[in-house]
């Protein structure tokens, strides 16, 4: 029993992840069409990687996801190249991560042949015997770097000086060469087929500078692995930031720009959620609720995605269940205003930090501390102070620059303040 089963859904048509690779995942996804033929195209097309920028929760890990999934449908040697999608993304959390992330991705390729054996196999690929990869996974050192990987993809967020130790062990046995060896063998002649790996959330490394100092250490290594094909995915201008260095040149495509989600797209995005998903009940938030809250939050279809989970929670604490939409709608709008009059009234921050927040939210929600002066302050360094008090109340999130000069974004709760500080006004958008 789920609240979802009380309010008329066999799960949440508001869940924040992104699409899943299945048919289901296909059908959510809306208004992407060619992007994912841009994405398709680069990668068949290119010998550098594709880069993709957008801002978190645009959507462009579920882009990607749909991609791969149809490019896994539409494996075909008549196709050449064949394009074979490993699904699991990487991220590298920490520049210690870099270290470990060349012995994962070999790991995640082994893996890939035993996945796509049979594929190749009928399309007369020269795939490695399913005994000599498996001998190669039980090997002690990765077996030892599987244990440090965490369920949700490769990403091994914990620096642990043994996985980099494991990670240098993994090098010196020359574990690398055999996978290596593997994929030129199986990909012969060079270029009939790649598999695609992705490097997603590059703005975990915080700054522009530590993204392209990692891409530019895999440069040499897993980045010019001629059966691989990369698709490098940041928000907040990390990967555009990467993708400018001199030391990159001719390795990444120019990025691919995500843009939000058309107000037409989005509710059309709520929409296939509802008939997907519905068994009768009406949303707790329909299209007009959601057109509003897209609005106030300024058109991040996650953040959207989750008040409006935080709202049906609420409708179902309260036990409002059955109503029509146009009264869900309404509710809506009072629960909104009492949430945002909460952020609004948030003690912890001073008359200067408000201002800070209002200016802003006029500076298309963000600020540059390079340019305190307009801003009012003093220096950078007084801006700084006042952005990092909005932070600690997760109104707005702060990130380093390439060149030392920092900003700062607006939050979704940071959206929401600004909401009862503006006397409910919807921004337009
Ligand atoms: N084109 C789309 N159509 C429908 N839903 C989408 C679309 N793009 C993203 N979503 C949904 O929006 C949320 C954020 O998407 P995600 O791909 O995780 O964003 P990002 O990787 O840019 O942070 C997820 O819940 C996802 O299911
Ligand atoms: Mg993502």
């Amino acid at each position: 029993m789920t609240i979802w089963s009380d309010l008329g859904f066999s799960q949440s048509p508001y869940d924040t992840k992104s699409l899943p690779p299945t048919a289901i995942g296909e059908r959510l996804l809306v208004g992407r069409e060619r992007h994912i033929k841009r994405l398709i195209n680069r990668l068949a097309s290119s010998s550098s990687h594709v880069t993709i920028e957008g801002q978190a929760g645009v959507g462009k890990t579920s882009l990607i996801t749909i991609a791969n999934y149809r490019m896994k449908r539409n494996s075909d040697k008549a196709r050449a190249p064949i394009l074979l999608p490993i699904e699991v993304p990487f991220q590298i959390a920490t520049r210690e991560n870099v270290k470990l992330l060349e012995a994962t991705v070999y790991r995640a390729i082994a893996e890939g042949f035993i996945r796509y054996r049979d594929e190749l196999q009928a399309w007369g690929y020269d795939a490695p015997k399913v005994a000599d990869v498996n001998k190669w996974m039980n090997s002690p050192i990765v077996k030892t770097l599987s244990g440090g990987a965490s369920v949700l993809g490769f990403s091994v967020s914990a620096a642990r000086s043994e996985s980099v130790n494991t990670s240098l062990a993994f090098a010196e046995a020359g574990l690398s060469n055999t996978v290596r060896n593997w994929m030129s063998e199986c990909f012969d002649p060079p270029g009939c087929g790649y598999f695609v790996c992705v490097l997603d959330n590059l703005e975990l490394l915080v700054s522009s500078t530590s993204a392209r100092q990692a891409l530019e250490e895999i440069r040499d290594t897993i980045l010019a692995e001629p059966g691989l094909r990369w698709v490098i995915c940041g928000a907040r201008g990390v990967v555009r930031t990467a993708a400018a260095s001199p030391r990159l040149q001719g390795r990444l495509c120019h990025p691919l720009e995500v843009e939000p989600l058309s107000m037409d797209d989005a509710i059309r995005a709520l929409e296939a959620r509802i008939n997907e998903f519905s068994t009768g009940g009406a949303p707790p938030v329909g299209a007009i609720g959601f057109q509003y809250l897209y609005e106030i939050l300024k058109c991040n279809l996650r953040n959207t995605l989750q008040k409006c989970e935080d709202f049906s929670f609420w409708l179902h604490d309260e036990g409002i269940l059955g109503e029509s939409d146009m009264e869900h709608a309404a509710l809506l709008q009072s629960w909104l205003t009492l949430l945002s009059d909460e952020y609004a009234g948030n003690p912890g921050i001073s008359s200067a930090g408000w201002r800070l927040l209002d200016d802003m939210v006029g500076n298309e929600g963000s600020c540059d501390f390079e340019d305190h002066d307009l801003f009012g302050f003093s220096g950078p360094e007084e801006m700084k102070r006042y952005a990092a008090e909005l932070e600690r109340q997760n109104l707005v999130e702060i990130s380093s620059g390439d060149t030392g000069g920092d900003s700062a974004v607006v939050a979704p709760n940071g959206w929401l303040a600004r909401f009862s500080r503006s006397g409910y006004q919807i921004p337009r958008i």
